[in-house]
């Protein structure tokens, strides 16, 4: 008995230098070429799967996945996903056919998940299998809008889809010198008025030249995290940044059909005077008035889902942005939920400036 439990010992402490022995040979064959063997291909997706369906209890799945962000993720989609999964009316290409495992074809898959195990599965990403993660992990948001789209996905028509995630192209008149090939990808989700295909994309017409380049910088370094910002961002070249900030601030910046008015009242007390009581300062003193700060941005006009949405993001401490961030973050710090509901309402009424 006890030779045989020395035998065991010894099989044990050998068995990590047999199996990077076999290893260092090249015995295994790593090709993608020539597939998994059945069985192997079984036990690594039924390890995923169990994993996926184990860490997506934790997920908090919300009762109703929002329906804003389906532009904005659709043209993230066209950008970061695309490539490996093919999208409505564009089949996988020859190269994400040949990977190991193949990326499939999402129509056919999502509804084999459910929410919370698409959020996973888009937040996290999957290990060995080429399947990356969301570009930031500080918020959920935009991966929620995410999952929202690929649950539209299965039944989405190739027209549907392309009206989503492109735009007419802009005028070649219309360009500021510097821009040249690079306002096509904005225009997807900005629009080529540069005053958003979506509530949640914010109008950037108009808005303070110095402000949009500084916060183009900070997208490009992840010093604002939006996974749907820094993969765009991130894919254009750093000179052509001032020229971008040059061409929006330059557009003119039109008047939205407010989305929110109940609570706008309220909301004007602490925009012009804060709520001393509770340390709110008034938000009039830093973003109204043409003395301000000029990297302080615009808010009149904004949709009051994007104010609401930044100010939480400030609030809980996720929105970064330009080397004046941190200001605004303490200036959000003491918001309730209702006053955030109301100064969005009221901001958003306001007709812009310009
Ligand atoms: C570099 C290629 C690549 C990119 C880019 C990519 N994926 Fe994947 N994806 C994969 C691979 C490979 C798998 C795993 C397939 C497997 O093992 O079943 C996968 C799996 C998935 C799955 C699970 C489907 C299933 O049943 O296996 C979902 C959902 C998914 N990806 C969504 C996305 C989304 C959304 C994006 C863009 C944000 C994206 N993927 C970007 C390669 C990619
Ligand atoms: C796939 C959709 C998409 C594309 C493409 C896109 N954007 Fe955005 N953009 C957004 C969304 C959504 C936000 C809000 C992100 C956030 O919450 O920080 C945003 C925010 C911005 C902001 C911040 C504005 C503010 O008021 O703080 C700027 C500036 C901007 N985008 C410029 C650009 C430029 C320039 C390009 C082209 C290189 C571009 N965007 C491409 C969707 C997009
Ligand atoms: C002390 C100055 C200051 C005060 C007071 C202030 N803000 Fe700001 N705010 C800023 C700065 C600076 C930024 C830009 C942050 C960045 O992206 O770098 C900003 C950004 C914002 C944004 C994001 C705009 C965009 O385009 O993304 C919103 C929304 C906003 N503020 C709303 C408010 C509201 C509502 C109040 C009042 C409760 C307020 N602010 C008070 C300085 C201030």
């Amino acid at each position: 008995m006890r030779v045989r439990g020395r035998n065991l010992a010894i099989g044990l402490a050998v068995l990590p230098f047999l199996v990077v022995f076999i290893a260092w040979t090249g015995f295994f064959n790593v090709a993608a070429s020539t597939g998994h063997w059945k069985i192997t291909e079984w036990f690594l997706h039924f390890a995923m799967r169990s994993s996926i369906r184990n860490y997506a209890l934790w997920v908090d799945v919300p009762n109703q996945l929002p329906r804003e962000g389906l532009q904005p993720a659709a043209g993230h989609f066209a950008r970061g996903c695309a490539i490996c999964h093919g999208a409505p009316g564009e089949p996988r290409s020859a190269a994400a056919l040949a990977m190991l495992p193949q990326p499939p074809d999402l129509a056919g898959v999502v509804e084999t998940w459910k929410d919370g195990e698409l959020f996973r599965i888009v937040k996290h990403g999957v290990r060995y299998t080429g399947m990356p993660a969301w570009p930031t992990q500080a918020r959920d948001d935009e991966v929620w809008a995410m999952v929202a789209f690929l649950r539209h996905l299965p039944s989405m028509e190739p027209v549907t889809y392309r009206a989503l995630v492109h735009t007419e192209a802009p005028t070649r008149q219309g360009q500021t010198p510097g821009c040249e090939g690079v306002l096509t990808e904005c225009s997807r989700c900005h629009g080529v008025d540069g005053m958003g295909r979506s509530p949640l994309t914010p109008p950037i017409a108009g808005q303070s030249e110095i402000y949009l380049l500084e916060t183009l910088r900070a997208y490009a370094d992840g010093r604002r995290p939006s996974g749907i910002m820094q993969l765009s961002v991130q894919a254009v070249d750093r000179l052509h940044l001032p020229a971008l900030a040059r061409h929006f601030s330059a557009l003119p910046r039109k008047t939205r059909v407010s989305d929110q008015n109940d609570g706008a009242m309220r909301g004007e007390v602490i925009a012009r005077r804060g709520r001393p009581t509770d340390n709110v300062p008034a938000c009039s003193g830093c973003h109204e008035g043409s003395a301000r700060n000029p990297v302080y941005p615009d808010i009149e006009g904004q949709s009051a889902l994007y104010i609401a949405t930044q100010l939480r993001l400030f609030r809980e401490g996720q929105r970064g942005g330009t080397r004046f961030s941190p200001i605004m973050q303490s200036a959000a710090r003491r918001l309730s939920d209702e006053d955030i509901a109301d100064v969005a309402a009221y901001f958003s009424q306001l007709a812009p400036k310009h």
